[in-house]
């Protein structure tokens, strides 16, 4: 997107005032649309930055119920934070969140401008914006992948849209056009997402019809808006694969920690083993760990897709006997109030099912 084009300025010059208006008539009523308070539009834009938004909704009342302010999250359980993203995934979000929500009562209050935001763990260029904008009237573009997609098929820009040049040029060129008003910059950023999320959306034709902007939109009147934007291919993902074991003492299970860094970070998981292993390999691993096993039960096997890495995974579930001391063994209760990451939704299940 080139700045000095002028087509391109004088087109979106044009484009606050029907894109407003349509959203005031036709915008899903969300309950992050209703609220001013930086912290509510903060938990609702970090939620929501991987997740769906009808996925969200339960997550965000239930959340907010429990963490009212930013001071009531500062100072809450870790355990029962962690239990209400289970399910969400990307849990350094929520750590982050935490974090956060510390430094903020630590400062006395919410930054109000996108580079006291910008400084807070967990919020980057766009979730600094998005607040900035929605909670304390800033004239700052939040460029989401949905805004991306629309500004791209709005100018007929050839640009690839993993190169951060092209969400930079976006950025600026939205700056210049955003509205003035407080009541208007509050509600711009989100007209744009929700043009891109109900009528402009990806992986499907544009509806161009329902569109309050189709008649300002070059790739409409050059006919490739259907293509845009244009994408260089990903990276593959690694695929890891694994042996989870699953193992029954008594009525309870065998949990352990996730190490405190990196993927899903200090989260409860079934203790598991690189490799996808035989029975005779898997109860070698079990003897190894200082256990026997009494009796195999079953086994199964799952498969997790992360963004840049998929686990395959292959269960075993058994009796034993023995003690590990990194183990923590969960009783119905325990297991039940213990976050454990979707990526064991699927042996979860079967060991809920056990420890009745
Ligand atoms: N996706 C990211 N932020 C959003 C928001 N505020 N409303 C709807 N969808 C979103």
């Amino acid at each position: 997107m080139k700045q000095t084009d002028s087509t391109t300025e004088n087109l979106l010059r044009t484009l606050p005032e029907p894109l407003l208006g349509w959203y005031r008539e036709n915008a899903r009523d969300l309950p992050w649309r209703h609220t001013e308070d930086p912290y509510r539009i903060w938990v609702s834009e970090i939620m929501l930055q991987q997740t769906r938004v009808a996925a969200v909704l339960g997550y965000y009342a239930r959340f907010l119920a429990v963490f009212p302010s930013v001071e009531m999250l500062a100072e809450g359980d870790e355990e029962q934070l962690m239990k209400l993203w289970e399910g969400l995934g990307y849990y350094s979000r929520a750590r982050n969140l935490q974090k956060a929500a510390r430094e903020i009562t630590a400062l006395g209050g919410f930054p109000d401008t996108y580079d006291g935001l910008l400084a807070l763990p967990g919020i980057g260029d766009y979730t600094a914006s998005a607040i900035a904008a929605a909670a304390f009237g800033r004239r700052e573009p939040a460029v989401d992948g949905n805004v991306l997609r629309v500004m791209i098929r709005l100018t007929d820009c050839h640009d690839d849209i993993s190169d951060p040049k092209t969400k930079r040029a976006v950025r600026a060129a939205l700056a210049e056009v955003m509205p003035e008003e407080p009541a208007d910059i509050r509600i711009f950023n989100q007209a744009m997402m929700e043009l891109g999320a109900t009528v402009c959306g990806p992986n499907t034709a544009p509806r161009c019809d329902d569109c309050p902007v189709s008649g300002l939109c070059l790739g409409r009147q050059r006919g490739t808006a259907e293509t845009l934007p244009v994408k260089k291919a990903k990276k593959e993902r690694r695929v890891e694969e694994k042996t989870v074991l699953l193992l029954k003492r008594d009525r309870k299970i065998a949990l352990r920690k996730r190490p405190k860094t990196g993927l899903l970070a200090g989260l409860w998981e079934f203790p598991n083993v690189e490799g996808a292993l035989d029975e005779t390999a898997a109860g070698a691993a079990v003897e190894a760990m200082g256990l026997s096993v009494i009796d195999w039960q079953s086994r199964l096997t799952a498969k997790h897709i992360f963004t840049h890495i998929e686990w395959d995974m292959k269960g075993y579930f058994a009796d034993v006997t023995g003690e590990n001391d990194d183990l923590f063994w969960a009783d119905a209760a325990a297991f039940d109030a213990a976050a454990i990451p979707t990526a064991f939704k699927k042996f979860a299940a079967l060991v809920r099912a056990r420890l009745q």
